[in-house]
């Protein structure tokens, strides 16, 4: 007798023999798999066996491939991805740091990272020391007995670039495993696990995934440290899911040509707004008079310097934010690195509360404006933010 309806529903699909190597990896949307035995199923959780059992984490062939691509970009044994940057930044922090450990960070920080490090670790018993990561003198003295250093390729807000091998090599010296956060820089601007950096941690949201669609993250490291992620993500949550994969693995592919364009788009604007008399200061390492440019030059891919910058408007607060709304490609939001060109003002809006000093110690003056531009045409954008100059400062 033949199995009813739903039964037949359930298991009459038969999964083709594909001999082609389809060009776009296939998306393996599913939340657990059979097996044809408990021993099989029991050999697999046990790593004895190859496969895949479930989808907190414990492999997806999507997200495998979107892993391998990442180990390979940027030069590591591995990669475990997570369903977020801030996910991926978590993880790593509790690989290396428990209860009456320190940890010692750059103060130039995303905020995200920035609230995880000085509201959450706390609350674990993690003490935190933040340090100037320009004053290496500095950061030799905080490192022995810490538990990780960790620093920003291109650091919020003001797009710095520390001397990231000199950093590397103190942390080496007294044995401190070192994670860099290299959002800004994608892999196709630099490699930091080359200098010594043993976690290399990305927002896969931003460059990689590259179209505002996907929220994710991925930390590259050795086979051994990703063993060790991944028994964090199995316990706590928070790995990539198979339909995020796919959208960075999609992104992932054209990251040089979109990354090149934005560089030089980054460039050509960061010329202008240095000519301007209502610009008080522009922070892009890419102009030959910014005080990193030379080292940027040599850690970075010969002649680009990052897609990212920002700049500080006289005028105050006000004038800042009538800028920003003035513009009309560029786009007021959060989040960076993709298609369509954004713009933060931070004093009037994220960090709006903040008291005017508090937010200044943090590089955040009230006329700072951090600008991701996106993949439109060079040429619209200058005529955008030169309107916006011209509507707000006549
Ligand atoms: C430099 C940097 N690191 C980490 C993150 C956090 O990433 P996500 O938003 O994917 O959690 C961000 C987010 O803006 C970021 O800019």
């Amino acid at each position: 007798m033949s199995a009813g309806f739903s039964t037949r529903a359930i298991h009459g699909a038969t999964i083709p023999d594909v001999r082609q190597i389809p060009a776009s990896v296939p998306i393996y949307q599913t939340a657990t798999w059979g097996f044809e035995t408990s021993e099989e199923y029991a050999a697999v959780l046990r790593g004895e066996r190859q496969g895949h059992s479930y989808g907190r984490g414990y492999g997806n062939p999507t997200v495998e491939a979107f892993e391998t691509v990442m180990s390979d970009l940027e030069g590591t044994q591995a990669a475990y991805a997570f369903s977020s940057g801030m996910s991926a930044i978590h993880a790593v922090c509790l690989v290396l740091a428990g209860a009456g450990d320190r940890i010692v960070t750059s103060r130039e920080l995303y905020g995200g990272t920035y609230a995880l490090f000085t509201e959450v670790l706390p609350g674990l018993g993690v003490t935190v020391e933040e340090v100037d990561p320009h004053d290496l003198e500095a950061v030799r003295a905080a490192l022995p007995g810490a538990a990780m250093f960790y620093v920003e390729t291109i650091a919020n807000p003001l797009c710095t670039v520390a001397d990231l091998g000199a950093l590397a090599a103190l942390c080496q010296e007294v044995g401190v495993p070192a994670a860099i956060d290299s959002t800004f820089a994608s892999p196709w601007l630099c490699n930091p696990a080359d200098l010594g950096y043993e976690f290399v941690l990305h927002s896969v949201t931003k460059y990689i995934g590259g179209h505002h669609d996907v929220v994710s993250g991925i930390v590259c490291c050795s086979a051994e440290r990703r063993t060790q992620l991944r028994q964090v993500a199995l316990g706590v949550g928070g790995a990539m899911q198979p339909f995020d994969a796919w959208l960075a693995l999609r992104g992932v592919q054209t990251l040089e040509v979109r990354l090149e364009r934005q560089c030089r788009t980054a460039m050509a604007l960061s010329e202008f707004l240095v000519d301007q008399p209502a610009v008080a200061a522009v922070h892009y390492v890419g102009l030959p008079a910014h005080p990193h440019h030379e080292h940027a030059s040599k850690l970075f891919r010969p002649g680009f310097f990052g897609g990212m910058f920002s700049f500080e408007l006289a005028g105050g607060v006000d004038a800042a934010a009538s800028w920003c709304e003035a513009l009309s490609t560029g786009w007021i939001g959060a989040s960076l690195g993709g298609t369509h060109t954004l713009v933060t003002h931070p004093a009037s809006t994220t960090h709006r509360q903040v008291a005017p000093a508090e937010r200044a110690a943090h590089g955040l003056t009230d006329g700072l404006i951090r600008v991701s531009p996106g993949l439109e045409n060079a040429e619209d954008l200058l005529d955008d933010f030169a309107a916006a100059t011209k509507r707000v400062f006549g």
